[in-house]
């Protein structure tokens, strides 16, 4: 099977996601900047970094140029990996696949937040403010400061590894 491997990442969480897939699948990521061309391929991974609920902006633009593909997604995100903003988050991305698209795999981890994003957020939001940083928020925040970690990327070896031999 054809597996093309893409990934977005602006941090680094995504691409160490995209780094241990590669590994398992014996296949080498490629950065969305490339823009590969997914034609011939059999299998599409394409994973992107979580921005304001969906993928990030680059991911958002390749995944709307796929048609006719079988998509498997991931992604890493700020917030708890079983959390319902979690799986949203993956449904927005879906949701963005061009025509005849099939999504047969979804995966998901936590990755650290930057921290200009985090002092951003502490400058820009007010208490009260809906985003303000609140005692859970910022909680949240730290638990997510040693994500992607290696029970993450074990996941995703074992998630993919099922996955592209299941579909063979
Ligand atoms: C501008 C911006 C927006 C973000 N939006 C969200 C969000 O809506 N939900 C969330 O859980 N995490 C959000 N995050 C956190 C990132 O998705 C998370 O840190 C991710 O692992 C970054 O991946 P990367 O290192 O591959 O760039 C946001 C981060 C930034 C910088």
């Amino acid at each position: 099977m054809k597996i093309l491997l893409v990934y977005s990442s602006k941090t680094g969480n995504t691409r160490k996601v995209a780094n241990a897939i590669g590994e398992a699948l014996h296949i080498c990521p490629v950065p969305v900047e490339e823009n590969p061309d997914a034609a011939g391929f059999d299998l599409v991974i394409a994973g992107f970094w979580v921005d304001r609920g969906t993928a990030d902006a680059r991911m958002k633009a390749y995944l709307g140029g796929l048609v006719n593909q079988k998509v498997a997604i991931f992604a890493t995100l700020g917030a708890e990996a079983d959390s319902e903003h979690a799986a949203k988050c993956l449904e927005n991305g879906a949701a963005l696949l061009g025509e005849g698209c099939e999504v047969v795999g979804r995966f998901i981890c936590q990755g650290k937040v930057a921290d200009e994003m985090v002092a951003m957020m502490k400058q820009m939001f007010p208490a009260g403010h809906p985003h303000a940083m609140t005692p859970e928020r910022l909680a949240r925040i730290e638990r997510a400061a040693s994500h992607p970690d290696e029970k993450d990327l074990a996941a995703a070896r074992a998630y993919f590894s099922q996955l592209c031999l299941g579909a063979q």
